[in-house]
């Protein structure tokens, strides 16, 4: 597509207004500008809708996207919003959640992109898992492929993890996949959890040591942590919960200095989106979330590979829409 200079110095500047927060130059900004253009006049053209997940990159976050946010707040934007593509800059189970909710929507997902988590579990092990405790109920974290929610009883967000496991009716609950999480909410419940080992590679590499050389130095830090890190990371710090939650904290505290416990994309966030934080520390990159490049989006909308589409068996759909229902109903705001 051809665009003028008038269009690509006012795209320029739009790209940069945003970008300088997180250290773009000017320069990467008018080299980009071109993608982002001609994506916004496909996404058009097409009825189509942006989503990105907070761990993104902000090229992708500030330039194309149309909605940010968690995993499970994006899926459900995704069904309630008349576009009828949806783009969705995550991994792949957060693409399967959006087409379970949106089985009549093009769901796509840029790059081939897993999670450690998700991928560390399967519809065998969870078969095994029910054969070996039959009276106990089955919670998984929404980290799981379509299938495995499938063969759940209830499906749960980092949100809203323990309201689900105290709802279930039986006294002992298998909770798969994050055995990290599943620590952390036996803390919080009377349930007797059965866990699995999977893991989060970005979440667990943070340690305790790190937050109290961080407090040493920055007596008035606020730290917050997602619940995919250890127990005695989430103890230390001063709120644990979901990507949502963390912004949610940043803006209704009045903390200066910020350290983020989770993935450089909340960093991003919250140096464009809270310009007077100092975010504290050091972050971590998921290396699945940021497979995905502005040229990866540009093929998705002008010729979608096969492996970019989200496609899921009906009967499958079914029974994995059934734990996400039960879990609303439990849960109804979405907690
Ligand atoms: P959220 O559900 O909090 O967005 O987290 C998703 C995730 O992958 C965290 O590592
Ligand atoms: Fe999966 Fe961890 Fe990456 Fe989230 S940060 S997508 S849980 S590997």
């Amino acid at each position: 597509m051809i665009f003028t200079d008038g269009q690509l110095t006012q795209e320029t500047n739009r790209l940069y207004d945003k970008l300088k927060h997180t250290h773009w130059s000017r320069e990467d900004a008018a080299l980009i500008a071109p993608m982002t253009l001609e994506i916004a006049t496909l996404k058009k053209e097409q009825n189509a809708i942006i989503l990105a997940h907070s761990y993104q990159t902000p090229d992708i976050m500030y330039g194309v996207a149309d909605f940010l946010g968690d995993s499970y707040m994006l899926s459900k934007i995704a069904s309630e919003h008349p576009a009828e593509k949806i783009i969705f800059c995550s991994v792949h189970f957060m693409g399967e959640t959006a087409k379970i909710l949106s089985p009549e929507k093009v769901v796509l997902v840029p790059a081939v992109a897993g999670c450690s988590l998700a991928e560390s579990i399967t519809v065998e092990d969870v078969r095994k898992l029910r054969k070996q405790h039959p009276d106990a109920g089955v919670v998984c974290y929404v980290n799981t492929s379509a299938a495995v929610k499938a063969e759940s009883d209830v499906c749960c967000t980092s949100a809203n993890v323990v309201n689900v496991i105290d709802a279930m009716p039986q006294d002992e609950v298998i909770f798969i996949p994050d055995k990290l999480m599943g620590q952390n909410v036996q803390k919080l419940t009377k349930k007797k959890l059965i866990l699995w080992h999977g893991t989060c590679i970005v979440h667990e590499m943070f340690t305790v040591d790190t937050i109290k050389e961080i407090r040493m130095q920055h007596p008035g830090v606020k730290i917050l942590a997602h619940t995919e890190c250890n127990s005695s990371v989430v103890d230390a710090v001063d709120m644990a919960g979901s990507t949502s939650d963390m912004l949610r904290y940043i803006a209704s505290s009045d903390a200066d200095e910020i350290m983020l416990v989770t993935e450089c994309g909340i960093t991003d966030r919250v140096k464009t989106e809270f310009e007077n934080k100092h975010i504290v520390g050091a972050c971590s990159l998921c290396p699945y979330m940021k497979k995905i490049m502005l040229r990866d989006i540009l093929v998705a909308l002008k010729n979608p590979r096969p492996d970019q589409i989200i496609e899921i068996p009906e009967d499958i759909r079914l029974k994995a829409k059934q734990s996400l229902d039960r879990m609303l109903d439990i849960v109804p705001k979405n907690k």
